[in-house]
């Protein structure tokens, strides 16, 4: 097994459904090797983005422990855990997340001018060339495709050189083509920068392209497939 970048112990997390509780995520244990692509699969309901959102610090556990860099959180508040994400952690959303008014380029480095970050000019035209976006820099979101969104929304991911980048169903609107070339300039990209990348998809497809997929059911990890 190669270096533990993310290690999650005795994870759980409940949901109050009216009087009703769920238990999205039951007592898991996880271990995330640096630099892999990971793919998490499962049945509608089985806590897929539940998952990704206690991982990425969205959201808290009820319970258990989560270590990112042998860094702690999990259960501290909410403002520590926003620091830790814009530090070391990369969010890509279904719906891609675009501010409508703003270019691709100013979308992309937004978030980190608003952390106070200088802009590596050389690693953002990179990370933009690898995504095949760079001829895009000055259009605005309503002008571009889903595939271009998308790899937009990405290189924004990118741009503070996360340490693991998290995606939910990010092809999740994208027709075939077009998601595998997402996929794949996600993998390139990630690969290159020697970032982790988990993703969650439906697609049984995409998931073959992964060096792992966590296959969840019901708030439990029933397998991994690809270990040792
Ligand atoms: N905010 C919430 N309030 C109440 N229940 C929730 C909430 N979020 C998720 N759940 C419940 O937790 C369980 C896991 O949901 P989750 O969204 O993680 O599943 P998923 O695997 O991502 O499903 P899908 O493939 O449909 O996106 C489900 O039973 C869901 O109804
Ligand atoms: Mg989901």
């Amino acid at each position: 097994m190669g270096k533990v970048i993310l290690r999650a112990r005795g994870i759980f997390k409940n949901y109050r459904a009216g009087n009703r509780m769920v238990s999205a995520l039951k007592q898991m244990d996880l271990e995330i090797e640096e630099g892999l692509f990971y793919a998490v699969v499962g049945r509608s309901g089985s806590g897929k983005t539940t998952l990704l959102q206690v991982l990425s610090t969205q959201e808290e556990v009820d319970g258990g422990d989560i270590w990112l860099d042998g860094e702690a959180y999990g259960t501290i508040s909410a403002s520590r855990r926003a620091l830790l994400r814009r530090k070391k952690i990369g969010v890509v959303f279904q719906e891609y997340r675009l501010m409508a008014e703003l270019t691709v380029y100013e979308n992309i480095v937004l978030p980190s001018l608003l952390d106070g970050r200088e802009i590596d000019g050389e690693y953002i035209g990179k990370v933009m060339n690898l995504l095949e976006i760079e001829q895009l820099k000055d259009a605005y979101p309503h002008q571009l495709s889903g595939g271009e969104l998308q790899r937009t929304a990405i290189a924004r991911a990118m741009a503070n050189r996360p340490r693991i980048i998290f995606a939910d169903e990010p092809t999740g609107q994208l027709d075939e083509t077009s998601a595998f070339q997402v996929m794949r300039l996600l993998r390139e990209s990630s690969a290159l920068f020697g970032q982790t990348v988990v993703m969650v998809t439906h697609n049984k497809q995409l998931a073959q392209y992964a060096d792992k997929v966590l296959v969840l059911d019901e708030g439990t990890l029933v397998g991994g497939i690809g270990d040792d």
